[in-house]
């Protein structure tokens, strides 16, 4: 027997389904509410309520745990496989070996730009944002590949998803050379897609950077650890384009937009700059963690705390330890990571974060490791945009083959004036 919820509002009753989730999470469905009530729920940022049923990521925040199609995400950090991941998340299941021969081959057969869009980073202003060149850039790809406005079926959404994956390593490794006044480096067909990004970024003529095993699978793992999050905002707003039938371009440039916030996908940033001011001194781990507890005081400490996560979030640990790992390798430190080090074990001792359940996110920790490998602080958001972009696509698509999929439309409570009558200038 289907479990029910009982709603009473004055004398009335009202039975609602209560559906259940395969790891048992449980929802009351509400879809009828209003045409069997009258009455609309209020949730402004969605905390509470279940907008879509997914079958692509699991996230339990009590006990910090997040899998990816079932697979816990520990188990991909031994041996990082960005792409063979990106698939996975987007067509249910790990590839076999010839799906995974045949997306490689797509990913290297589309890592080209139109040269239309190359001279369009000719006139970009120096010090544009790389995140507004990505959103644009992404949203321009349509002008380029108008096949893909309308994608039915398997094979063209693995083509359209195959050009956006492997462009948008392109359009990010053109807008940090543009930014330096360097000259494009067009990628390398030989070359994986981790190490071919790294080769787009920073091999200069006649130098071409040769990427370490060390560093290649610290950036498949940071990839892999963005690549998916259930209905964060960036992936909501991919899917609220999408349920207009927006294509997947549009869709994946407006979810670059809202990722670009600093309580989103901008925080690895806001992680960066809080860091750097405490190295320079002027500011003391004791003096962050107080400016972050004052609430007259707007600065949060960033890389703490989540919607989700009540607990450790279970990528910023494994970021952590990868961290040690390619420091160790590299023969490297980083005073950076001795801050972050401090500022963690100092919030994790404070009754105001630990009463709030905040613990390090996955932005704690990614940006040391960027830095680790050479990636500078403004393309940390647009390689979180990079790992995501599977996510968005994955999510996108489930949307899309939904039959009762519905445009995206939310009611509100109306608290402006009644009715009232329009004033002529003179009576103003
Ligand atoms: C990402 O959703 C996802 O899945 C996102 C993401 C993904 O993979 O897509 O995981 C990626 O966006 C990670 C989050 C990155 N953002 C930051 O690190 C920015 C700093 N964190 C916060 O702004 C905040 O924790 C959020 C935005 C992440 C979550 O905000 P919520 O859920 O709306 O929580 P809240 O603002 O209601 O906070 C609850 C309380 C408040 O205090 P009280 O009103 O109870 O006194 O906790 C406080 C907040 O002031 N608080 C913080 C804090 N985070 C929450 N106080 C100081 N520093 C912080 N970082």
């Amino acid at each position: 027997m289907a479990e029910k919820a009982v709603l009473t509002v004055g004398d009335q009753r009202y039975e609602l389904p209560v559906l259940e989730g395969t790891e048992g999470e449980r929802a009351i469905d509400i879809t009828r509410l209003r045409d069997d009530t009258g009455l609309l729920t209020y949730d402004p940022a969605l905390g509470n309520t279940a907008v879509c049923k997914s079958a692509i990521t699991f996230i339990d925040g009590d006990k910090g745990i997040l899998r990816y199609r079932g697979i816990p995400i520990e188990q991909f950090a031994s041996r990082p496989n960005f792409v063979e991941v990106a698939w996975m998340l987007i067509f249910g299941r790990l590839p076999r070996q010839e799906e995974l021969n045949r997306f490689s081959d797509l990913l290297t057969c589309n890592e080209l730009l139109h040269e239309g869009v190359g001279y369009q980073f000719q006139h970009l202003p120096p010090g544009a944002p790389p995140m507004a060149i990505l959103s644009a850039t992404l949203s321009n790809l349509a002008c380029y590949h108008p096949t893909f406005l309308a994608i039915e079926g398997e094979e063209s959404l693995e083509e359209a998803a195959a050009r956006l994956i492997s462009k948008v390593r392109t359009i990010a490794a053109f807008s940090y050379r543009r930014a330096l006044g360097l000259p494009f480096n067009y990628p390398d067909p030989r070359l994986r897609y981790c190490a071919n990004f790294l080769h787009m970024m920073f091999s200069i003529p006649y130098q071409q950077y040769i990427v370490t095993p060390e560093v290649e699978d610290a950036l498949n793992l940071v990839f892999i650890l963005h690549g998916d999050h259930e209905q964060n905002c960036s992936t909501s707003t991919a899917r609220v384009v999408g349920s207009a039938k927006a294509n997947l371009f549009a869709s994946c440039a407006a979810a670059v937009c809202a990722l670009w916030g600093p309580l989103h996908g901008g925080a690895n940033v806001e992680v960066m700059e809080m860091l750097k001011r405490i190295h320079k001194g002027g500011l003391s781990p004791e003096d962050c963690i107080r400016e972050a507890k004052d609430k007259t005081n707007p600065f949060r400490l960033y890389g703490f705390g989540h919607r989700v996560y009540r607990n450790y979030d279970p990528r910023a640990k494994i970021l952590h330890e990868a961290c040690d790992r390619v420091f160790t390798q590299l023969k490297r430190k980083d005073p950076l990571l001795d801050i972050a080090r401090k500022l963690e074990e100092l919030a994790l001792s404070d009754p105001y974060f630990i009463d709030r359940k905040l613990y390090p996110n996955v932005d704690f920790y990614s940006g040391i490791l960027l830095r680790a490998i050479g990636i500078p602080t403004d393309m940390f958001t647009v390689c979180f945009a990079i790992g995501r972009l599977p996510g968005w696509i994955a999510q996108w698509k489930e949307q899309h083959d939904d039959p009762t999929s519905k445009i995206c439309r939310p009611r509100q409570v109306y608290t402006g004036p009644n009715e009232t009558d329009y004033l002529p200038m003179e009576k103003r």
